[in-house]
């Protein structure tokens, strides 16, 4: 019997998904190729040659969407806008039709009393950046991103009041600028640095216009989502402590001390040297403090260990930051069980985690704007009973909440996701969703885990 967790009133309650993973309709309505659609062309990149050409085709189905999302009684629902499907070759002349499918969408959500949360940037770039300007590399793209951000607050500020201007910029960077496992592929243990430099710069200039040209009217807030896993020393040594506090710091401090503190944390800067950019100090002013709230993306934990000499293969996924820069060795417990995607189930780390963000960010304001686990999901009878998927979120849930028992300012939840999508470079093999999608016939199911987050949502907690 789970232990009862109840949360404050107003705790934001919410799913989330992104334009790539669920939209499909990737040529309609005058939308331009994003990085994406043309990376999933590329032979043995994604799982079975998926792409997400169709996905969960929400870009024709979301009034049925927004029907199961009412009713779970969401109170929030996370989503992305296709930069592409705004601008089709990423900046110039509007593509009006794209605008009007966001602006029904949202109209949708408030008349079903669920509260929009946008992210503008979630991956899919649009590929004539790529081509033109070198993506993500290229420091042009600080403004180019700005412009696309206007747009949007422009159009949607009226009625959206809670903005995430890009999601995980460390998996931009490091899977897809130096692993090249994700788009637009390309490897390099230089480049990872020089994309996240721009990618922090282009968070800070979107918020700036926001700022300074719409927020004091529109009066909504707005912020960067970062994903972080939970860093466990493997041994209770000063070394291997002193590993996963490193580790911590090339995966989350890479992007929140700039936002946070105005610098890149010293161990990184010590590690990386001339490869890690500066900001200049105009810069440090935008971003330094460009955040109303702290998004945070939580998926799992591994324990870290002092590398000394002995560093592992550099490829382990997971890592943050370039393995040979940091010299931590990440591994598992054997007791932990695993989901899916091979992530470790262990709540107690997530606990962990938002109470060192909550010390060395000095107390902000966290929203969970992911979290969740993949499992291999089944429909017998016409039902989809995700037990260990309810189990997984009762637990998170319960650490988050003993972590808010001691004083850390969680305000809301975002379950990844609402529906089982394109997930990445492993296609739709693995199912995070509440609710089942079938990808022959797009039918969608509700899970045992959405009915129980709608008695969650009802209750405001665990009973
Ligand atoms: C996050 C990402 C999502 C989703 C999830 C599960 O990193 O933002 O798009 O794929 O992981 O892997």
């Amino acid at each position: 019997m789970a232990r009862s967790a109840l949360f404050p009133p107003g705790f934001v309650w919410g799913t989330a998904t992104s334009s790539y993973q669920i939209e499909g309709g990737h040529d309609a309505g005058g939308k331009g190729p994003s990085i994406w659609d043309a990376f999933c062309t590329i032979p043995g990149k994604v799982n079975e040659h998926a792409d997400g050409t169709i996905a969960c085709d929400h870009f024709h189905r979301w009034r049925e969407d927004v029907d199961l999302m009412k009713k779970m009684g969401l109170t929030a629902y996370r989503f992305s806008l296709s930069w592409p499907r705004i601008l089709p070759t990423g900046y110039g002349k509007i593509n009006r039709s794209g605008i009007q499918f966001y602006s029904d969408l949202i109209d949708a959500l408030l008349e079903a009393e669920i509260d929009p949360w946008i992210t503008l940037y979630h991956w899919d770039l649009p590929l004539a950046l790529q081509l033109e300007k070198d993506g993500w590399l290229n420091p042009d793209m600080a403004s180019i991103f700005a412009d696309y951000a206007e747009i949007c607050f422009e159009e949607f500020g009226n009625r959206v009041k809670n903005w995430i201007t890009i999601n995980e910029p460390w998996v931009v960077a490091m899977l897809g600028y130096g692993q090249g496992i994700f788009a637009p592929g390309r490897i390099s243990n230089a480049e990872p640095y020089l994309a996240g430099h721009q990618l922090i710069r282009a968070h800070a200039f979107a918020v700036e216009r926001y700022r300074k040209k719409f927020q004091y009217v529109q009066k909504g807030r707005i912020g960067i989502t970062n994903n972080c896993d939970w860093r466990e020393p493997l041994n209770d040594t000063a070394a291997d402590r002193a590993a996963a506090q490193r580790a911590l710091e090339f995966f989350l401090g890479w992007f929140a001390d700039p936002v946070y503190k105005g610098a890149y944390p010293d161990s990184m800067r010590s590690r990386v040297g001339e490869r890690l950019p500066y900001f200049s100090d105009h810069e440090i002013d935008i971003i330094k403090g460009s955040s109303d709230f702290f998004g945070l993306n939580h998926y799992t934990t591994m324990y870290a260990a002092e590398a000394g000499n002995k560093l592992q293969d550099s490829s382990v996924y997971g890592n943050g930051g370039l393995s040979e820069d940091q010299e931590v060795n990440l591994s598992l417990d054997k007791e932990w069980k695993l989901t899916e995607m091979k992530w470790a189930i262990v709540p107690c780390g997530c606990k962990k985690l938002l109470e060192w963000i909550d010390a060395r960010y000095d107390h902000p304001e966290i929203f969970i704007t992911e979290n969740g686990a993949a499992f291999d999901d089944k429909v017998l009878d016409g039902h989809c009973h995700d037990d260990d998927r309810v189990d997984f979120y009762e637990k998170y849930l319960q650490a988050i909440n003993a972590a808010m028992e001691n004083r850390v300012k969680v305000k809301g939840y975002f379950a990844w996701s609402f529906m089982d999508n394109f997930e990445w470079a492993s296609g739709y093999s693995k199912r995070f969703g509440m609710h089942y999608v079938d990808f022959n016939t797009l039918k969608r199911i509700p899970k045992s885990s959405a009915k129980w987050y709608a008695d969650v949502i009802a209750h405001n907690g665990l009973k």
